[in-house]
């Protein structure tokens, strides 16, 4: 890469302090922003007082003044590891500028999606939304897609394990994971996907079930768990540190870097899927 990439990260929580971190030692990038809640004790403070790193000269800045600091530092990717409600309105902006999207944070809502979507092909920058990030975990999906196709008539249930901070449950990527599983095995996800199973009287039938656990510090588990009357395959992926995640992240960073605006999955950054054409984006009022 010729030039440094010019990157802000939004939040600076446990993924955007990981990042960061990894970020300051990449020659191919310079962090030229990092924005987060407007009334956050970390406002302020330069960021190599919250990673323990001698001192960046980037202090974190406040959302509540984001036009004035995009403006300022013009960067060409954002990265966003907020919350959905956050994020819609903070890379909504950035996008008015010119920022491509790279949205980290989970917990979307189907409407809230679409309105990503439309807010990168309003203002004609790149959307990679990445619930996603870890090259293992695109591994597991690609295989769980695999192994799908051959074991139809298997029962198959996903189960997840988290830190007992995280917000949403069950995770995106176990959503992902559970829809991607279903469409290989001819259930509707729309339909067949359930949480939990409690008042469900049956494990057997066209539904895949996701469970969900909570607790102390496991950055993320994720199990697919398939069984016949004769026979139980499970695979899994943990997280053993958050580097897992910006080591794919890196990788988005360069791909939408080189490539024209479009919407792409991590799988496809990955060389994991051929890239399909892009969906048709539903024109919704983000103004
Ligand atoms: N894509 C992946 O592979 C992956 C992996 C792990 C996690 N995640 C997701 O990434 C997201 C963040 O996770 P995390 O563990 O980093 O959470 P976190 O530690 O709670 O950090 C969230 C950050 O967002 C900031 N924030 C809250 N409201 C804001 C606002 N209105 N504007 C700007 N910033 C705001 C918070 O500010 P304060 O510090 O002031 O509270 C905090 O710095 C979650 O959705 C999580 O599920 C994704």
């Amino acid at each position: 890469m010729s030039t440094k990439v010019r990157v802000a990260l939004f939040g600076f929580g446990r993924m955007s302090q990981a990042t960061a971190r990894n970020l300051l030692k990449d020659p191919s990038v310079k962090l030229v922003l990092v924005a987060s809640r407007s009334a956050g004790e970390k406002v302020g403070r330069d960021i190599g007082d919250i990673l323990e790193i001698p001192a960046t000269g980037l202090d974190i800045k406040g959302c509540d003044q984001l036009p004035q600091h995009l403006a300022a530092t013009r960067p060409s990717i954002v990265v966003d590891f907020t919350n959905p409600e956050a994020s819609l309105t903070n890379l909504k902006t950035a996008a008015k500028y010119g920022a491509h999207l790279i949205v980290g944070t989970t917990g979307y809502t189907k409407f809230q999606t679409e309105a990503l979507r439309s807010i990168a092909n309003m203002y004609e920058v790149s959307l990679v939304m990445a619930p996603n990030l870890s090259i293992g975990i695109n591994m597991l999906i690609d295989s769980a897609k695999k192994m799908a196709k051959v074991l139809s008539g298997f029962d198959i249930e996903v189960i997840e394990e988290h830190h007992r901070y995280k917000k949403d449950a069950p995770s995106g990527t176990a959503i992902r994971l559970a829809s991607l599983i279903a469409e290989g095995v001819g259930i509707n996800p729309e339909k067949g996907l359930i949480f939990g199973r409690q008042g469900n009287k049956s494990a057997k039938g066209r539904e895949i079930a996701i469970h969900a656990i909570r607790g102390g510090g496991t950055i993320g588990v994720h199990r697919i768990v398939f069984l016949s009357d004769n026979e139980r395959i499970e695979i899994k992926h943990e997280s053993l540190n958050r580097n897992a995640f910006t080591d794919c992240l890196k990788k988005a960073i360069k791909y939408v870097h080189f490539h024209p605006p479009g919407v792409y999955s991590v799988e496809e950054i990955l060389g994991l899927e051929t890239p399909a054409p892009a969906p048709k984006v539903i024109k919704m009022d983000v103004s």
